[in-house]
């Protein structure tokens, strides 16, 4: 096989894809085209450029050359024909919803979301005649037993925020197909380096860019991954006109440097994530570790066969509960309490007051979200250190349990 047809690693994709310096005066790095508009070389041409006749970008809130790059680097590495940026994953989220479904339409999702995903279905999507179904769709037979003909759309994250309860995607994608309708999936705790849903089946597969993806915690970003026509109708009903959504070409150039470290990036998050949750489950503080790396994990089996490796979020309870929980999170010191995920520094938050707090109790308890489970994004630190941190503030929610 020649050079040129051999198909190309994933991390030699992330770096190189879709941008040849010879294009662009031997720049290694693209340029960013931080414009809002574009100049029309005649009336006829801006003219054909808005009737959908040229190909060409007018409008940064439609389409502009940086975004484009990441675009279709996004598109390589989850294995679509094309994405659409935005300005933050709720963006993406809510873009993909609000182009694909219309009132009388059912979503079917699964219980356990990232809490403002959460609160668009259950407070947003409804109020506009879109019913909501949460069902437990870690067993596929849940789904098969719940959709129906006025099923449009089957939603949900695999691992889910912040429980780490792993859905078969292949399984559900085949449920929602026999009905016509689209399976998307959120896939922002995995990246495409981990997983990639369009392969089992996904129609859309949706990103908070903010995290991984970019991974330097200073950008927040959104992208939705699908087949052409799909992405068309996102683009230009979801984007252009429905949330005007859309990424700044500065953050979407940070997302590409972001990218070109992702492989490297994930190995050490997963390989950081598997020795806290080893750690974690061994230690007498510790009621309960949420981590699909375990064996004893009841998502250990799909995890590997659906995920390349465990994925470097880790979720735990203490033996104190909510009140252990808080101690914890006081007696940390390098890990950083804050929300968000996927940076190169460790950061530990408590769900049930933060990002899960749009959920009720009630809801929280029906999804399997503890209040006292702390959610730990492991970061890119040296291990021992984190492990020193970790011990050291287990020891000070223990003090008190054993008082
Ligand atoms: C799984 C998941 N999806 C979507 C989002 C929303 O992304 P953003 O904060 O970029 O809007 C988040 C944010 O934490 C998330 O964790």
């Amino acid at each position: 096989m020649s050079n040129a047809s051999r198909p190309q690693g994933f991390a030699t994709r992330a770096i190189h894809h879709g941008y040849d310096p010879r294009d662009h005066h031997g720049a290694l790095v693209p340029p960013v085209y931080q414009t809002s508009t574009f100049a029309f070389e005649s009336a006829e041409y801006g003219a054909a450029c808005f009737a959908g006749e040229e190909k060409g970008h007018f409008y940064t809130r439609i389409s502009n050359p940086t975004l484009a790059l990441l675009e279709q680097r996004m598109a390589t590495l989850e294995g679509a024909d094309a994405a659409v940026a935005f300005g933050s994953g709720m963006g993406a989220i809510t873009a993909t919803c609000w182009t694909l479904l219309q009132p009388g339409d059912e979503l079917i999702t699964d219980t356990t979301l990232y809490g403002c995903t959460h609160a668009f279905f259950m407070h947003a999507l409804q109020r506009f005649g879109i019913k909501v179904t949460r069902i437990d769709m870690t067993d596929p037979q849940a789904l098969a037993d719940a959709i129906s003909t006025q099923t449009r759309m089957v939603y949900f994250e695999s691992p889910s925020n912040p429980n780490m309860r792993l859905i078969d995607i292949a399984a559900c994608s085949k449920i929602a197909h026999r009905y016509d309708a689209l399976l998307v999936v959120d896939n922002t705790y995995c990246t495409p380096y981990l997983q990639q849903p369009m392969s089992l089946g996904a129609d859309v597969v949706v990103h908070s860019a903010t995290k991984y993806l970019n991974g330097h915690g200073d950008v927040t970003a959104g992208i939705a991954v699908s087949n052409t026509e799909l992405a068309s109708r996102i683009r230009l009903e979801g984007l252009k006109d429905m949330t005007g959504a859309v990424l700044s070409p500065n953050d979407a150039n940070l997302i590409l440097r972001g990218l070109k470290t992702l492989a490297l990036r994930m190995d050490r998050h997963c390989q950081n994530a598997e020795a806290i949750a080893r750690h974690l489950a061994a230690h007498p503080a510790v009621a309960q570790v949420f981590f699909p790396g375990l064996e004893s994990d009841p998502f250990h089996a799909l995890a590997c066969r659906q995920m390349k490796q465990f994925g470097g979020m880790v979720a735990f309870e203490l033996k104190g509960g909510l009140d252990a929980g808080r101690r914890f999170m006081n007696g940390l010191e390098l890990v950083t309490r804050a929300v968000s995920l996927g940076d190169a520094e460790s950061l530990a938050q408590h769900p049930a007051s933060m990002t899960h707090s749009t959920y009720t109790p009630e809801e929280r308890a029906a999804a399997g979200i503890p209040e006292g489970l702390v959610r730990l994004s492991a970061g890119l630190e040296d291990i021992d250190d984190l492990l020193a941190d970790i011990d050291a503030a287990l020891s000070v929610a223990a003090m008190r349990i054993a008082a």
